[in-house]
């Protein structure tokens, strides 16, 4: 088995190779003067498993991650596993208005051709894997989420809205706290009230959990908000910290500290999802 890392998944490909015990392999990556990718796989891959590594974001990886998959496949493989620790585009996962694409799917369906299989990381609706016609799976990367925050020492983890009440349940089921989610209320045609259903922030330390982190404003919200309502602190943790534009700033304003995993690698990377995967590849 070798590793094969994609540019925007350095630090992962190196963790992952590390967890499995196999070799990382030599990539070159780098840009035309016209700006098209070239990739070029120095070692030989003849008979090898290929684990594959890039995430899908932004765009100019998505064509990096197809040029290294035809690549790989250019050899005389054994198989190639596709990783995917961000899966971009997943957002887009229906036709909301006549005239659009399933963005989703089409990614899928491009990301399958020279794959024999793939692994992604807390992909934003699951459903999304059914457009995949090679096996595939999304696994989490709450619970190692949990191990981290177990540190920290929040007593109640919250989702932001009840369709991550399942996110914040296996973070804290993984560290032992309470979870819940935040109901939203209209007070007026401008203020939303936003508080945990079922349990009192007051005097706690709270953490937010959610899959993505993009412009922030879903947190910083949130965390105005938990704030008012009396917690202590609160941390925002993510899998996917995508942080558009100034969004780090943003949430490091009114947030006690902003955690995400190294399915995006940035500054907030504090938490790695090669555990998960790697026990996911030892499975075969
Ligand atoms: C939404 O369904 C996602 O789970 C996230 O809550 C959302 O993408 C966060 O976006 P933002 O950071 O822009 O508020």
């Amino acid at each position: 088995m070798i590793i094969v890392p994609g540019s925007a998944s350095l630090s992962l490909s190196k963790a992952l190779a590390s967890e499995l015990g196999v070799k990382l392999a030599n990539v070159e990556s780098r840009r035309f003067p016209d700006d098209e990718g070239y990739v070029r796989i120095h070692d030989d891959l003849d008979g090898e498993e290929v684990v594959l590594v890039q995430t899908a974001y932004p765009d100019e990886k998505i064509i990096e991650l197809f040029l290294l998959q035809d690549a790989a496949r250019e050899f005389n493989v054994n198989k190639i596993i596709t990783v995917v620790p961000y899966f971009g585009y997943a957002r887009q996962d229906r036709k909301f208005n006549t005239g659009e694409p399933i963005s989703a799917k089409t990614l899928a369906k491009h990301m399958q051709l020279s794959s024999d299989s793939l692994l992604t990381v807390d992909i934003h609706e699951e459903s999304i894997m059914d457009w995949f016609d090679i096996p595939s799976k999304n696994i989490s990367g709450m619970p190692q989420i949990g191990v981290h925050l177990k540190d920290i020492g929040p007593e109640i983890i919250i989702g932001p809205d009840k369709g991550a009440l399942e996110l914040a349940k296996s973070v804290a089921e993984a560290m032992g706290a309470s979870w819940d989610y935040l109901e939203k209320t209209r007070i007026d045609g401008e203020n939303v009230e936003m508080k945990a259903k079922n349990l009192s922030v007051s005097g706690k330390k709270v953490a937010i959990v959610d899959d993505i982190i993009a412009t922030g404003g879903t947190i910083v919200k949130a965390t105005e908000q938990l704030k008012s309502q009396g917690a202590t602190e609160v941390y925002a943790a993510c899998t996917h910290g995508l942080f558009a534009k100034n969004a780090l700033s943003k949430l490091q304003n009114v947030c006690d500290r902003v955690i995400s995993t190294d399915t995006i690698e940035n500054a907030t990377s504090v938490v790695s999802v090669a555990y998960e995967i790697a026990k996911e590849i030892r499975k075969g």
